[in-house]
């Protein structure tokens, strides 16, 4: 099996649901983590769940929907491990069903700061330096949502963000800092509701796959956590 032995991860949105499975699996592969939720009391659970694992666990706390929660998240990495290697964009919100044409201008910049901005900042935060160390593994979490024009903010954040990826992933060619966007499946999560097709667990062993990736392979792809079920 491969190891992330040494490396520090960070999983945003790691108190719950799709983050905590990643965070565990991570941490089977003994990978250091920076587990986040908005406040620092919703981390609480996952830290204890870690424990037995044999990791370094450090805890950042921030309301990505502010940027001043961003840069706590910022600043809580930077004093702990100080750096991260891998970026597992996770966190993210669920707009409210309506019709697109009565979407107000502020909840479409809601969901786009929480989904997309957030994520594009801690790119900028931690990217030029995993290029200048010459390692790196970006995970974008995006969605196979489609035609559902009552979530229009959410699907337009994902597709952005997998434009984002596409782009980041020029710029960051042969520097083996690999940075791809994950679609995780439809799942039971406070987001993903009860009547989601698969269980959260599920999201592994396929979430993994583009943070283990050897050096100098994929960049720009989308991953889809579900190819990978005949793994678990
Ligand atoms: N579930 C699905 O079926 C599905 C399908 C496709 C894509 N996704 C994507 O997968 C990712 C995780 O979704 P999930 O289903 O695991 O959702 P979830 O169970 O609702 O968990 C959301 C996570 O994001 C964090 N979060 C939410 N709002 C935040 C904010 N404003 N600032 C900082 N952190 C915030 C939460 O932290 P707190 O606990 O502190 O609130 C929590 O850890 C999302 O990007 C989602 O779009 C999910």
């Amino acid at each position: 099996m491969k190891l992330l032995e040494g490396k520090w991860a960070l999983v945003t949105g790691s108190s719950r649901g799709i983050g905590l499975q990643v965070a565990r699996g991570l941490a089977a592969r003994k990978c250091n983590l920076v587990v986040h939720g908005r406040k620092p009391e919703n981390t609480v659970r996952t830290v204890e769940l870690l424990k037995h694992y044999g990791i370094q666990v450090h805890s950042v706390s921030g309301d990505l929907s502010s940027s001043e929660g961003v840069q706590a998240v910022i600043d809580g990495v930077r004093s702990g491990p100080g750096h991260v290697d891998i970026l597992y964009n996770n966190a993210g919100v669920m707009s409210a069903w309506k019709p697109i044409w009565e979407v107000p201008p502020e909840e479409w910049l809601d969901i786009l700061q929480v989904n997309l901005l957030a994520m594009i900042a801690l790119c900028n935060a931690f990217g030029p330096e995993m290029k200048r160390r010459g390692y790196g593994r970006i995970i974008n979490v995006s969605s196979g949502i489609k035609d559902t024009p009552n979530l229009a903010p959410y699907g337009i954040s994902k597709a952005a963000v997998d434009k984002y990826t596409r782009d980041l992933a020029v710029e960051l060619k042969d520097s083996n800092v690999l940075v791809n966007y994950l679609d995780p499946g439809w799942l039971k999560t406070d987001l993903g509701g009860k009547d989601a097709m698969y269980p959260v667990e599920d999201v592994l062993p396929g979430a993994l796959v583009p943070a283990l990736l050897e050096d100098n392979g994929p960049s720009g792809q989308l991953f889809l956590a579900q190819d990978y079920r005949m793994l678990a």
